[in-house]
């Protein structure tokens, strides 16, 4: 369904226990009431994610926040005024409204507000939190069109919202700022100095694995089926059967099947927003490998690069 006429209709499956995917401007979410645990049990199911990754709940309005989780501590109440609606991702304590299957049975809970009008429309709509996955199967690529969301799951979800590419292609950055110094959990699409001109020094700590507070932080994780590795600064000529993903240039070498070039302009915001596009596509093209080019390691090329990581490790 159209993301803007569709939403009467999505609020009313979101409040009966169902499952919509709908547009955010990182990614599209697997959206359930946050407040019911059944509806969120069926989030797990569809995307067959294991019950200790805690999701995110969604909410339509920064206002909402206290409303839902009470007192809110001032270095989080800092960044909430600051970059909400936005892609940061905040950890709170649990409220009791809040199941703990949503957490994983964590204490704390993921919390953010989208900044993407329809899907704020629909969460007002519905009159609840709603918690989000990306919407894609537990490991897999991350959806940012429609089109991706029913080719990864199909008949599992009751309704899909359609408002084209997201903007910014990448899911959002977590940050836990309830201690002394904020920690951000997972990179994202809120590149890390912005967060420090706002804020001061955090820590960035994605990836502390074991018991993860984060498995989208998992060393394995955003994979294409293709196996994926990291080109090097000589990468092997192409044999006419694998796949190259570009920052800038075309590869030199003409012998590779399909080619992804994802900034001409080297812009890191355009690249982010092409990333999961380009791996979906290069994964369409059924090449044997795809050798990705990493991007300069700054801003939100920090986040680009960790996807990549990932994506290679689950190869290894
Ligand atoms: O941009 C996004 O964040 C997208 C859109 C739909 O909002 N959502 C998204 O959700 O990326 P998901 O489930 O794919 O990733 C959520 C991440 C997981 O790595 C999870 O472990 C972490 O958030 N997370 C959730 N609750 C947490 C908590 N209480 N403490 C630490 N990490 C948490
Ligand atoms: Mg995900």
């Amino acid at each position: 369904m159209p993301a803007d006429s569709g939403i009467a209709e999505a609020a009313s499956v979101l409040r009966a226990g169902g499952l919509v995917a709908f547009p955010t401007e990182t990614v599209y979410g697997l959206g359930a009431n946050a407040l019911d645990a059944e509806a969120a049990a069926r989030i797990f199911a569809a995307k067959a994610r294991p019950s200790f990754d805690p999701l995110i709940s969604h909410l339509a309005d920064a206002a909402d926040l206290p409303g839902l989780v009470g007192e809110v501590p001032p270095a989080v109440a800092a960044l909430v005024e600051r970059f909400w609606p936005g892609p940061l991702t905040l950890i709170v304590d649990r409220p009791a409204a809040i199941p703990p299957i949503v957490t994983s049975g964590l204490d704390t809970m993921a919390v953010r507000v989208p900044d993407e009008p329809s899907a704020r429309a629909l969460i007002a709509a519905a009159g609840v939190p709603v918690a989000a996955p990306s919407a894609n199967r537990f490991g897999q690529l991350s959806p940012t069109r429609a089109e991706h969301v029913v080719a990864g799951l199909g008949d599992a979800v009751d309704v899909v919202l359609d408002g084209g590419p997201t903007r910014c292609g990448i899911e959002s950055t977590i940050v836990d700022a309830r201690g002394e110094r904020p920690v951000v959990l997972r990179l994202g699409a809120l590149p890390v100095e912005a967060l420090v001109e706002a804020v001061g020094p955090v820590e960035v700590r994605p990836g502390s694995s074991g018991q993860p507070v984060a498995p989208g932080t998992l060393a394995a994780h955003y994979a294409p089926r293709t196996p994926l590795r990291l080109a090097t600064a000589e990468p092997a000529p192409g044999d006419g059967r694998r796949g190259f993903l570009a920052f800038r240039e075309r590869p030199a070498d003409g012998g590779w099947a399909a080619v992804e070039v994802l900034s001409p302009d080297g812009d890191l915001t355009l690249a982010a927003a092409r990333l999961f596009d380009a791996l979906h596509r290069l994964d369409a093209a059924a090449v044997t490998e795809i050798v990705a080019e990493p991007v300069p390691e700054v801003g939100v090329g920090r986040a680009i690069n960790d996807r990549l990581r990932r994506a290679a490790a689950t190869w290894h």
